[in-house]
């Protein structure tokens, strides 16, 4: 299949979503500015469309759509870029160029980035909720919908995401080790790549089977994610990747190169993908873009 236009089309599905989503004027106008800032700076939206290509894996009938579940996919872009504007912040990261542009408190400072990523934050669940009691196919169920809600908060905060950047900034300088190593990657990033997948499934109502190895692909994907994003920390272009290159070594952070090295970890990552891949096995075709997309994580250049 042709991945390019696959991700093509997904992204545009999501983009045109988002930018519509805060088109009517808010009040402060600068807090509404920043949030958009950072949510249209580009991005490659590999979550939502994750999310939308496991809906479509599981998907029972053909009535079913992508387009069905477009706030639900796009509250996790919400989330994610949230996670980036705090990530880049001086009291973290301190990074200065996200998405290809300047970071959101270079733009905004401190106070207006900090606050636009709480709103973000904050919207993504109050978008995932308000959608509750629209009309249901089978895919909407309310039990469904507060499913992912509680899924996606579990991903996102101190049992998922939170925690892992709380070991990230915790093991700055430290010497690296394996599991500490594997919790800060799985915690920061696998998280909320593994809950974009099983949302997906469970808003399609997919069997407890389908959602254990939707759950292995997501959690081998998202590990394999972060291992590739430190490998391009060190060997990517800062103009392809859109931000910092060296950001990781500047900060002494603990990374998969920094403990196996450039080969081991590019090894590691592609066993990743492939143990993902295999998870699918008895998935029909309709899995095959969740399998194109796990072997372009492994040629990402950005
Ligand atoms: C960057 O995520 C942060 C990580 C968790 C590795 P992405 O590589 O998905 O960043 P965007 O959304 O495309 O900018
Ligand atoms: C951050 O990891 C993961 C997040 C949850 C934001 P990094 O700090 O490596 O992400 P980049 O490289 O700045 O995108
Ligand atoms: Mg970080
Ligand atoms: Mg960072
Ligand atoms: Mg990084």
């Amino acid at each position: 299949m042709d991945i390019k236009a696959y991700l093509r089309e997904k992204k545009g599905l999501i983009d045109s979503f988002l930018e519509s989503y805060f088109s009517a004027p808010l009040t402060p106008k600068t807090l509404q500015e920043s949030m958009i800032y950072s949510l249209s700076a580009g991005g490659k939206r590999i979550r939502p469309i994750l999310c939308l290509a496991s809906y479509e894996a599981c998907a029972k009938d053909n009535k079913v759509k992508a387009e069905d579940i477009i706030p639900y996919a796009a509250s996790l872009e919400f989330i994610h870029t949230y996670s980036l504007v705090h990530d880049d912040l001086p009291a973290m990261d301190n990074d200065d160029l996200r998405r290809g542009k300047p970071t959101n408190h270079k733009v905004f400072g401190e106070g207006m980035a900090i606050l636009a990523g709480d709103a973000l934050l904050t919207e993504a669940f109050y978008m995932l909720s308000n959608n509750i009691k629209k009309p249901s196919t089978i895919s909407r169920q309310p039990s469904a919908v507060l499913r992912v809600i509680r899924e996606i908060a579990m991903a996102s905060g101190v049992h998922g995401m939170v925690g892992g950047q709380a070991q990230d900034l915790l093991s700055e300088n430290a010497e690296p080790d394996a599991k500490t190593l594997a919790f800060i990657h799985s915690h920061k990033t696998a998280a909320l790549i593994t809950v974009s997948v099983r949302s997906g499934g469970i808003l399609a109502n997919c069997s407890d089977d389908e959602l254990f190895k939707l759950t292995k692909y997501g959690e081998n994907i998202g590990l394999a994610f972060q291992v590739i994003d430190d490998i391009l920390d060190v060997e990517g272009e800062t103009e392809v990747i859109g931000k910092p290159k060296g950001s990781d070594e500047k900060k002494k952070k603990m990374t998969y190169p920094k403990l196996y090295g450039i080969e081991k970890s590019r090894e590691k990552a592609r066993e990743l993908i492939y143990g993902a891949i295999n998870s699918l096995e008895t998935f029909d075709e309709k899995a095959e873009p969740l399998r194109s997309i796990a072997r372009y994580m492994l040629e990402r250049k950005s």
